[in-house]
């Protein structure tokens, strides 16, 4: 037992899915654990659900039931309003600015309210002398915020990146594993439950788009800002570029990217080729990975689970234990009224990337194809064309030196204009890391 005799931490606890179940059953399983670590015991008052009658493998009978969220967050014996229901707007934010304005501190994993609305309410807390802490908002058990907030405070941040959506990766992962096409994984992902209630928060990159949001706001000192992150979703990525890449040394990833340029913030969520032994590269299944740059520390690689009860909920209990030990951090890791508005840069900064086009095979076709390349200013590193296969066509990959997203885009515009192309050809960023 802990000797401690500070007041316990009273928590309200709205949302008991897969995340408030995990986190109740610690709390059950490790009372004492984290009383010692607290200095304080933490204690669960009131919980709030969708469904009251609902089996749960825990008992509840210590806890009050409140029907509605914001009557749990303005209750008297909540010190602590731990917010996992989810959603950017409604009952989420409602209950989560009712809670600061009665005193209490918030606890959250939803990244899509903090993507969109997060310096409304970082500055709403402040203004009330109230914390926010959203460690289990981004890649699940990954301790990326405490990671950036304060193991790397001393750090001018240069890049931060990552495979932030286990979904996607595995979707990725299992179509080169099993040859399969993107619907058909697509589907087998749906099987096994692993998409959001709406796909497309997944495989189009929003829900990786909000977690990169809300990173780069720490990162780089300035006002989350998810309307200004370039998104891209995997929906395009065929077998055939996930083997092509492959036979050139690179796997596609859903991979984010936040880098400050001298032309402003850069925040890119799409598919990339990485190399394939690289760490992200090597990321296979569920699996999350972020990689941070700083100016004195260098790259610093975290991996982990993304998703799932136990990663998720043990990412709610640090920011609980956290807030019971005392520490009272400002919700980006900087008060919000010091957060720059930052200048979205226009275009990515140069890469190599990876086309390929089926060429229709006859003399000098693919010396057209080098000319369109050279027109737009783009040479050619690597290439590497396919021998006749079933069709008129035969496939062609070119890996360019570093170019402009302009220079690209304007040589796919021009390429079918040459009248040897079939179909249309395809780029992919290849990303540095
Ligand atoms: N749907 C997310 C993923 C988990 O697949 O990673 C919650 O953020």
């Amino acid at each position: 037992m802990t000797t401690t005799d500070s007041a316990p931490l009273r928590l309200g606890i709205a949302g008991l899915g897969t995340v408030g179940t995990g986190v109740v059953k610690i709390i059950q399983r490790h009372a004492d654990l984290l009383a010692n670590r607290s200095g304080r015991a933490v204690a669960i008052s009131a919980v709030s659900a969708r469904d009251r009658h609902k089996n749960r493998d825990f008992d509840m009978s210590d806890f009050a039931w409140e029907t509605s969220p914001l009557d749990l967050a303005t209750r008297d014996d909540v010190d602590v309003y731990v917010e996992l229901i989810g959603g950017d707007t409604g009952i989420a934010k409602d209950s989560i600015e009712a809670a600061l304005r009665t005193g209490k501190d918030v606890v959250t994993a939803n990244k899509a309210l903090l993507a969109i609305h997060g310096h409304e309410l970082a500055e709403l807390a402040e203004s009330l002398g109230r914390v926010i802490r959203f460690e289990a908002a981004v890649a699940g058990g990954i301790p990326v915020i405490k990671t950036l907030t304060e193991s790397l405070a001393g750090n001018g941040m240069t890049r931060v990146m990552g495979v932030m959506n286990g979904t996607c990766n595995y979707i990725l992962t299992r179509m080169e594993s099993a040859g399969l096409p993107y619907e058909t994984v697509f589907e087998e992902a749906r099987q096994l439950g692993y998409l959001e209630a709406d796909p497309t928060l997944d495989v189009g990159g929003i829900d990786a788009g909000h977690k990169l949001a809300i990173l780069s706001a720490i990162a780089f000192g300035t006002q989350v800002d998810f309307d200004a992150v370039e998104i891209e979703g995997i929906e395009r990525v065929s077998i055939d570029d996930i083997n092509r890449a492959r036979d050139m040394g690179y796997r596609i990833k859903l991979l984010g990217v936040a880098q400050m340029t001298a032309r402003g913030l850069e925040q890119r969520m799409s598919p990339c080729l990485v190399p394939a032994d690289s760490p992200l590269g090597q990321l296979v299944g569920g699996t999350n990975m972020v990689v941070v740059e700083g100016d004195s520390v260098g790259q610093i690689v975290l991996r982990g689970a993304g998703a799932g009860e136990g990663p998720t909920a043990s990412a709610v209990m640090s920011d609980i234990v956290e807030i019971a030990r005392g520490v009272r951090l400002p919700v980006f890791g900087q008060p919000a009224a010091s957060l720059t508005a930052a200048q979205p840069a226009r275009t990515a900064v140069p890469a190599a990337y990876y086309m390929r086009m089926e060429l229709l095979d006859k003399p000098g076709a693919l010396a057209k194809v080098a000319s369109v390349l050279g027109d737009a200013g783009i040479s050619i590193d690597r290439m590497r064309q396919y021998s006749h296969h079933d069709g008129d066509g035969v496939p062609v990959l070119i890996v360019t030196d570093k170019t402009t997203p302009d220079a690209i885009d304007f040589a796919i515009e021009q390429l079918p204009k040459t009248g040897v192309i079939l179909g249309e050809p395809v780029e992919l960023r290849i990303e540095e890391v």
